[in-house]
Order: structure tokens, then sequence, then C-alpha cells
């Protein structure tokens, strides 16, 4: 009798288990580059995050971003002005964080969870490190379950004091918070120097990862995209164009140094951030916006425009209306 029964009890468990479907599956992180080809950035500078009711992201721009021929959202979080004396990320903020995700994959978009508090970590990479790993132990936990179209991406840009050798030293050492409740979502991780090209071959990742995708930024040539911007000084206030044919091959040629150093690593890879600054001439934007998106497809990588609202403007919330010109340019007609 109690045999029968505790057999019993392991077919209905089983039968269970079998009937549950799995929240979180497998997916290759190649799998997922693919899923998510065509993405943009969001929620970066949104007064949402203090303020709910200020919000000028609203909930249905996921259907207009769906809507528009994107496949992803790179959602940019600065969550260290969001945690107590303890670490402990604020449940309001959090509560705001599961409505944008919840929302964003109801139109089945792929989301990117970017810790973006780069400008901390790399002014103070001592004060950054225990935040960015409470970051990780808490948003691990919170989304262990999530379906697969949730991604992490480690940080946003390290750069200054989190040199390529710290760096990689903090990978080592955050990815085991991260694989401690995710063991195989994808996570996203670049190279030091704000994600720069060519400290990819700086970058070490660890080999056994194979959940892993690598990231870089391009904003090259800076004099170009950031003319004009205040944070930027260096670069001259406006009047530079692109699009010659040097121009167009200098892209080329620095894409395929990150598609030698993809396919030496066996790493599918997402360009996690390009396009120019409103103050440059919109012609020379939209045809640098187009070439780097296309060069990214014809690689095979995922990319994500800088980005959706505040600058780099690709929709016009006031207006409700994509800027003709950037979308154009990135999800061609
Ligand atoms: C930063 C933005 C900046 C952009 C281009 C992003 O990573 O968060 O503040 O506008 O890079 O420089």
């Amino acid at each position: 009798m109690l045999k029968a029964l505790q057999a019993l009890t392991a077919c209905v468990l089983l039968s269970a288990m079998v009937a549950t479907p799995a929240v979180a599956r497998e997916i290759s992180p190649q799998d997922q580059v693919k899923a998510m080809t065509r993405g943009i950035n969001v929620l970066g500078y949104d007064p949402i995050w203090k303020d709910p009711a200020q919000a000028r992201f609203q909930m249905r721009h996921f259907q207009v971003i769906k809507d528009g021929g994107f496949d992803a959202v790179r959602i940019n979080l600065h969550a260290f002005s969001h945690m107590d004396a303890d670490n402990r990320l604020d449940p309001a903020w959090l509560a705001t964080l599961d409505r944008v995700v919840k929302s964003a994959l109801d139109q089945k978009l792929t989301v990117i969870l970017d810790e973006h508090n780069f400008g901390d970590c790399g002014d103070d990479p001592a004060a950054c490190k225990p935040k960015l790993i409470a970051f990780w132990k808490q948003v691990g936990e919170r989304y262990k379950d999530a379906p697969d179209g949730v991604v992490f991406e480690l940080l946003n840009e390290p750069n200054k004091g989190l040199t390529d050798d710290l760096w990689n030293s903090w990978i080592a050492e955050l990815l085991p918070v991260v694989r401690a409740t995710n063991p195989t979502r994808n996570v996203i991780v670049g190279p030091a120097f704000w994600n720069n090209i060519d400290h990819l071959k700086q970058l070490k990742l660890p080999v056994e990862d194979r959940h892993l995708i690598a990231t870089v930024h391009y904003y090259l040539p800076m004099e170009f995209t950031h003319q004009g911007a205040p944070w930027n000084p260096a670069t001259p206030k406006t009047g530079v164009t692109w699009g010659t044919d040097a121009e167009r091959q200098r892209m080329e040629t620095d894409f395929d140094g990150v598609q030698a150093w993809a396919k030496a690593n066996d790493r599918p890879m997402l360009l996690g951030e390009f396009g120019a600054y409103d103050k440059g001439d919109m012609a020379s934007r939209a045809a640098y916006t187009a070439a780097a998106a296309r060069e990214a497809e014809a690689r095979g990588w995922a990319w994500s425009y800088w980005q959706f609202d505040s600058d780099f403007i690709a929709y016009d919330i006031k207006a409700d209306a994509w800027v003709a010109p950037i979308h154009d340019a990135l999800v061609p007609k």
C-alpha cells in the first residue's frame, strides 16, 4: 500500500513537472541575438523612476516601438540613487521596473536590463562595486523566473578608474552573483573604456560560460556624432558632416575588427549604442545611422539605437510621432 502510494505520488509529481511550462527556457545567446536584432534604448533619463506620475514614456510606447519595427528595448537603469544605506533597492522603484518589464514583454519585445551607473563606477570604483553586486543580487533574484526574453547587461560603459584589468576582475565576481539565480540567462558584457571597440581584445570572458553576448558601442568619429554635445566639449560645435567613401570605409573596417574578435572568441555581438547627436545635420545623421544599422545586421549582430527619447531622439513624444529620417534609417520601409 505504502509502495503504491509512493508510486502514485511520484507519478503525480512527475506529471505536474511535465505539465508546468518552464517559464525561463534556455535560449542560446546566438538565438537571442537573432530575436533581438533591432533594438532601441529607452527610459534612461525619464522622470518615471522618481515619480511615475511625471513619466514622459508611457507603457503604450512599447507598442509604438513594436509597431515601429523593433524587436528589443535596452532599458537604462540608474539604480544606485534608488538604494537605501544598505544598498536595498526601493520597493517603489522595483514596482515601476516590474511594470515596465511586463509591458515590454507583453509586446513581445526582448528586454535588456542595463545597469547604467557608469559615471559613478568610473569615478569611484570602490564605492560602486558593493552597489553593483547588491543590484545584481536583488535583480537576479527578482527576475530569476522571468521568461528568456529578459536579458541582463552587467554595466554600461565601464570607464576611467574601472580599467580593463579591474573590470575583468569584476566580471569574474559579478557573473557568479548572477549565475546563482540565473544559471542560463543570457548576460551582456562589454569592454572597458566606454565599451570601446579597441578594448575588446582586453576583455576577458569566462570561457566556460556559454550564455554571454559581447557588446560594444560605436560613436566614431566623435567629432561627427558628438558635435555640439555639452558633455563632450572637446568636439566641435557644429558643421561636421558624414558620408564620404572614406568615412564609410572606416566604419566597415572598424566593424570588421569587431567581427574578427567575435569569431575568434565565438561570442555573438550586440552593438548596444550608436547614433549621432541632434546638433548634426539630419541628412548626415540619417546616413550614419542607416550605415551602422545595416553594417551590424550584415554581420549578424543585434543593435540598439541611442535613443528613443531625450536626445539623439528617434521618437518625438510631444508630437507623438517618429522622427522620420532617423526611424527610416533604422527600419527601412
Ligand atoms: C549615456 C548618455 C550619452 C550617450 C552618448 C550613453 O551611454 O548614458 O548620457 O548621451 O551615451 O554619449
